[in-house]
């Protein structure tokens, strides 16, 4: 089974809650969004590997660390997890960034795939996909078959918000991935929202609705 984390370093946990509150407008929902995802991709990136290398410093020659391994994708899922991109980026800078878009039948809120663009070496990248809100699961499950069916084999699912509901769907159906989330909430309404999570995302940071 992958990991299953809630990260809770007191600044994502603080900036999370400032986006809960309903009253927070689009422009700072957005801001503090793109803040938490680059705190969460620190705490992400923590097992990357390293190796050795020999350099030269002005003083002596030595033997010291760099990055090794796969390069890095990001994968958000549209819309929302386009609000966690620049913010991931902004601590690996050389990802690569491949889209996938989905929506939520509001009625049955069964996932429809609608947009695939990926890099063409996803198959040899560790991915990151991003979502803000894992509800049903739903959408994070349909995102990650479409990856795997084109050849993705290092997948880590990082989001804001974790209903109980989604993790365990998540889990069964791809147990080889990693789950990163800034909070497990309660539970899902009957409207498949999380509680008391923070709203509908993609309306909150593109101001629709
Ligand atoms: C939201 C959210 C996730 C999905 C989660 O997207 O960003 O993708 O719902 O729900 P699930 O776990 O039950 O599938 P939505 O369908 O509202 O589309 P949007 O991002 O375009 O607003
Ligand atoms: N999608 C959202 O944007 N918010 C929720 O609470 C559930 C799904």
């Amino acid at each position: 089974m992958g990991k299953f984390e809630v990260l809770d370093h007191p600044l994502i946990q603080h900036k999370l809650t400032l986006i809960r509150d309903k009253n927070m407008g689009t422009k700072d929902f957005r801001e503090t969004v793109n803040e938490i995802s680059t705190l969460m991709a620190y705490e992400v990136s923590r097992d990357m590997p390293l190796e050795d290398v020999e350099i030269e410093t002005p003083i002596i020659k030595t033997t010291r660390k760099q990055l090794t391994g796969k390069k890095v994708a990001v994968v958000p899922i549209l819309r929302a997890g386009l609000g966690m991109v620049d913010g991931i980026l902004d601590l690996i800078p050389a990802a690569k960034v491949g889209h996938i878009g989905m929506y939520r039948d509001e009625t049955t809120l069964k996932p429809h795939e609608y947009f695939v663009k990926l890099p063409s070496d996803i198959d040899q990248r560790q991915l990151f996909v991003v979502d803000p809100m894992l509800a049903t699961g739903g959408s994070a499950i349909m995102a990650i078959d479409a990856l795997k069916k084109r050849g993705a084999s290092s997948i880590k699912f990082v989001c804001l918000v974790a209903a109980p509901e989604g993790v365990k769907a998540l889990q069964e159906a791809h147990p080889d991935i990693d789950i990163y989330t800034a909070s497990l909430d309660d539970s899902l309404n009957e409207d498949g929202y999380i509680v008391p999570g923070l709203g509908d995302a993609g309306d909150r940071l593109f101001g629709t609705k």
